[in-house]
């Protein structure tokens, strides 16, 4: 059976997609936007820190790939017209989008429920799960217009292994795989569309070593090396592929 971990992709796999990658500007989102440009597409680098995101545009722009867009808005502050006009902007300049990328998150606060921070329960969910949720909603559009259309939900090991004190992100990861199920199933009919969600393991960044501070980042994989299933998500070699979860590591 094909394993996407050991996917080989064309160089020229994405060549003329648009592809949008929410948190583009660090980790794991930074490290798919800069191979994804690699493979020929052109990038919509979301994000909230617009100097970080002018530096991975001025990567790729380096590396002589398609030119990319920055697409800033800070998912804890947007309201649902923010997403709205953003979803009506990419419109005007591209017409239609080919892939999203549902790569932003935050850790959260990990405690017992008894004692969990109401309101930073409140704002996890809304990065993590709320804020796909209103992307999708207003990009679907956009999405229905590409003649090969691909949604990618970012899933973690806490959905296959729950345990305690993982708090509103634990929630949140299993929230957003019932999303990406539930979206797969509503779009049955549409079978040119494909939903799935993507674990990518545990990786050399930010948030990693957030969660595991006493961990060695040395042992674990940087994100350029985890891109293959994302770069299968994201070309059409998945075609047909909907509803399923799959593991970079
Ligand atoms: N690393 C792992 O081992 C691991 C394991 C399982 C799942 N994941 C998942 O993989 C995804 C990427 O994580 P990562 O490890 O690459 O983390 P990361 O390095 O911390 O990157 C997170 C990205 O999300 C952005 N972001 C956070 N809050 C945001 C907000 N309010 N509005 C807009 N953008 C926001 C960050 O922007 P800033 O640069 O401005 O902070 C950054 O671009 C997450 O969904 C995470 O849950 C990671």
């Amino acid at each position: 059976m094909f394993d996407p971990r050991t996917y080989q992709p064309a160089s020229n796999l994405l060549t003329d997609r648009v592809v949008l990658i929410t948190g583009a500007s660090d980790g794991i989102g930074k490290a798919v936007a800069q191979a994804a440009a690699a493979h020929g597409a052109t990038v919509l680098l979301h994000g909230r820190n617009v100097r970080k995101l002018e530096a991975v545009y001025d990567s790729i722009v380096a590396a002589k790939h398609a030119r990319p867009s920055i697409v800033p808005l800070d998912f804890e502050k947007a309201g649902p017209e923010e997403y709205e006009t953003l979803a009506a902007a990419l419109e005007q300049e591209f017409g239609r989008l080919d892939a999203l990328l549902h790569n932003a998150g935050m850790l959260g606060e990990r405690a017992p429920i008894e004692h969990h921070d109401v309101p930073k329960w409140m704002r996890t969910m809304h990065v993590n799960v709320t804020a796909p949720f209103i992307l999708t909603r207003y990009c679907l559009p956009l999405l229905k217009r590409s003649a090969d259309p691909s949604i990618i939900f970012t899933s973690s090991g806490v959905v296959a292994r729950p345990r305690a004190y993982w708090g509103a992100y634990l929630a949140s990861k299993w929230a957003s795989d019932g999303l990406m199920h539930m979206l797969a199933d509503e779009l049955e009919n549409k079978p040119t569309i494909r939903v799935n969600s993507i674990d990518p393991g545990k990786v050399r960044t930010k948030m990693r070593l957030q969660a595991y501070p006493a961990e060695d980042p040395q042992t674990l994989p940087e994100p350029g090396a985890i891109v293959g299933p994302y770069l299968y998500l994201l070309g059409p070699d998945s075609r047909g592929v909907s509803g399923e979860t799959f593991s970079c590591q």
